[in-house]
């Protein structure tokens, strides 16, 4: 468990040196008054999403840019100006066809010598090292270019962010909106947002529900985030069971979130069917509205016990009656006898002993 723990804590302060690293180390390089900043080293991203390329430049003073153009460097060119256009300002024409409409500059304005390009709907093939070339004037009016040695190195990986599903807490009979955002925010092709609902024992189904229009908000002139939002009706058939929000980027580069819906039940009281579900048996009073073999039990249960206990209050009180007519007369025998014998020498034999004891100043004989 510490194990575990520990290897988390390492590779998150890794990951977020990493991070910060290639934000931070950048390197300016300069060559007969050119100078050009990149980031030091590679720079990584997932396929289906993007990529920045932080660059800018300085020129001698007398040098006008006109238009940024980048390569991808091929590994058969000896000089990497030899292979294709991916980014031209001033004319698209010469541009890759694998490229075209990938790749914008952050920066539009091109006298701002602010190099940054993003490249979009990123595939493993895009690895590998791009070089800038500057095209423009010098004050004498002569059109000139400019190739910067240094190279932006990108690797591309296989996409492992997941999209975002948001969902509120789910209350049986109320209307439910789930949100689904996709990963990375990028200018690229719109992704395809698709909602899977599994339920138990059944296969991949579309979700029977209002998937209400896909969303993009352009966060800057070059930055979308993609959401799309599913609405239903949640029922009791809807607990415990996955939904799934599944995006698909361009060249059918696919990622998901599956989560597990938790609705909250209410009970049903008296419902004339009996209990709705075996797990509900004791919040649902079910008797009132039963009917069948299993109902007429109890009641005869309950009605037999009646007639024996009235009859055995009937025994008890006659039990009772004849032991009180015994009684008194028992009582009237003993009373006579006593009333018989009252001057008996019994009577006597009892007082004898107390000849010595006095009452109202009398001796009792
Ligand atoms: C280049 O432009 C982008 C977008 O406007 C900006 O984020 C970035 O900081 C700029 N880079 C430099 C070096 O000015
Ligand atoms: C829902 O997903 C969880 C994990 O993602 C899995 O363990 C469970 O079996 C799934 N349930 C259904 C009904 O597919
Ligand atoms: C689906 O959403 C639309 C617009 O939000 C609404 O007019 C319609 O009634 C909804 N349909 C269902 C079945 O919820
Ligand atoms: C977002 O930007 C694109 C092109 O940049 C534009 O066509 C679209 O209308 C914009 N959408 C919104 C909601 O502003």
């Amino acid at each position: 468990m510490f194990v575990l723990v520990w290897a988390t804590l390492l590779f998150s302060a890794r990951d977020s040196i990493a991070d910060t690293g290639a934000s931070v180390e950048k390197r300016t390089r300069c060559q007969s008054g050119f100078c050009i900043t990149l980031n030091e080293g590679e720079t990584t991203a997932e396929a289906g999403l993007c990529v920045v390329i932080p660059c800018s430049f300085t020129t001698s003073y007398s040098f006008t840019p006109q238009n940024i153009v980048w390569y991808k460097c091929e590994q058969s060119k000896p000089r990497c100006v030899d292979s294709d256009v991916i980014f031209q300002t001033n004319n698209n024409r010469k541009v890759q066809s694998g490229f075209k409409g990938r790749v914008s500059l952050l920066e539009p304005d091109v006298s701002q010598k602010n190099c940054s390009i993003i490249i979009s709907d990123l595939t493993e093939s895009d690895s590998g090292s791009y070089q800038l070339k500057v095209t423009g004037v010098t004050w004498y009016e002569r059109a000139e270019g400019f190739t910067f040695s240094p190279r932006a190195t990108v690797s591309v990986t296989d996409l492992i962010q997941k999209p975002t599903v948001m969902v509120p807490p789910l209350t049986e009979g109320q209307q439910t909106t789930l949100n689904c955002t996709a990963p990375g925010l990028c200018s690229g092709s719109d992704p395809e947002i698709t909602w899977l609902w599994r339920g138990p024992g059944q296969n991949d189904s579309h979700i029977t529900g209002n998937i209400t229009a896909f969303k993009t908000e352009n966060l800057t002139a070059v930055t979308q985030r993609h959401s799309s939002t599913l609405m239903f009706n949640s029922s009791a058939e809807h607990h415990g069971t996955n939904v799934t929000c599944r995006v698909r980027f361009t060249n059918n580069i696919t990622t998901e979130e599956t989560v597990t819906l938790n609705v909250t039940l209410y009970p049903k009281i008296l419902n004339s069917s009996g209990c709705r579900n075996q797990s509900e048996v004791l919040t649902c009073m079910c008797i009132a509205g039963q009917h069948g073999p299993s109902a007429v039990i109890p009641w005869a249960v309950a009605v037999i016990s009646l007639i024996v206990n009235v009859i055995c209050i009937i025994c008890v009180m006659f039990l009772w009656n004849t032991r009180k007519k015994v009684k008194p007369n028992q009582e009237d025998r003993t009373y006579m006898s006593l009333q018989k014998t009252d001057p008996s020498p019994e009577y006597d034999v009892i007082g004898q002993p107390s000849t010595e004891c006095r009452e109202d100043g009398r001796t009792i004989i």
